[in-house]
This record gives structure tokens, sequence and C-alpha cells, in this order.
């Protein structure tokens, strides 16, 4: 318990790596195929957007546990422009770039909790959580 690692994102490589990491994590946590797929997917779009619009920063990903429950929570942090509007940065469809505005509203479906807290000029913070 309380294991915990952190790692950088600042690159398409290390968004590679980071979906490794997190698929590792989710089959040792024992989350089933279809919940380890929901998190690495949900993983990757966060990581992605940490990279594109936040400028590069960090996933800390820990092992968690709730009573006899079991989870991993992940959080993508950046110090980039952070995110003036977020109801509407979680709509779906809606890019400020030319992405499909997917990323945000889609990982926030797929996972069992989903918090975003973002300041203008300091950076965005997502954190997410999956129970076994
Ligand atoms: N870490 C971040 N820092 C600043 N802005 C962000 C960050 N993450 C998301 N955003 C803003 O929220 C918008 C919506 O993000 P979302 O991931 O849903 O869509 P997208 O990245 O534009 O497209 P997609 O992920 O579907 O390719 C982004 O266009 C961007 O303006
Ligand atoms: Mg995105």
């Amino acid at each position: 318990m309380d294991k915990a690692n952190e790692v950088p994102l600042l690159s398409e490589q290390d968004i590679v790596l980071a979906r490794q990491l997190v698929r590792k994590k989710a089959q040792e946590t024992g989350l089933s195929l279809i919940d380890q797929t929901k998190l690495v997917t949900a993983a990757s779009e966060l990581a992605r957007n940490t990279v594109v619009y936040g400028g590069g920063g960090t996933m800390n990903i820990a092992e968690v546990a709730r009573g006899i429950r079991r989870g991993l929570r992940l959080s993508f942090r950046d110090q980039g422009p952070g995110i003036p509007d977020v109801e509407l940065a979680l709509k779906d469809g809606w890019t400020s770039g030319t992405g499909l505005g997917m990323g945000l509203s889609g990982a926030k479906r797929l996972v069992h909790e989903f918090e975003l807290a973002t300041k203008v000029g300091e950076g965005t913070c997502v954190t997410i959580a999956h129970w076994k």
C-alpha cells in the first residue's frame, strides 16, 4: 500500500511509457481486462493533454485501498496555462485545438472517480481513481 510512482510526461514516448506502466499496475491490482483497458484509455487521454496543452508534466500512480477494496489513483499534473472554462472543456466535442474534444469527457466516463483542479496561469491537475 502507498506505493507510488511518478513519471515524466514530456514527449510522445513518455505517453507510451506511462500507458505501459498503467497497464502493468492495473494487472497487478487485479483489475479485469475491461477495467484495465478503461483505465489505460483514460490515462492515455489525460497524459496526452498534459503533454499537448500543459506543456508537459508528470503522472503519479498509486495503489490505494478503501476497506478491502483495492484500486489505483492516478494524477496528471502540469504547470501550463490552466483551463479557463472547465465546464466547456468537459463538453463532448469541444476542443481549443485540432483534437476531437473527447479526451476529458471520455476519460471522465471511463473511470469511477474523476477530479479536475485547474487555475489559469498556474496549471492543471486531473486525478482519477478506479476500483476493483
Ligand atoms: N492539461 C491541460 N491544460 C490546459 N488545457 C487543457 C488541458 N487538458 C485539456 N485542456 C483543454 O480542454 C480541451 C478539451 O480537452 P479534451 O482532451 O477533451 O479534447 P482535445 O484534447 O482537444 O481533443 P482529443 O482529446 O479528443 O484529441 C482542450 O482542447 C484544451 O483546451
Ligand atoms: Mg485531449
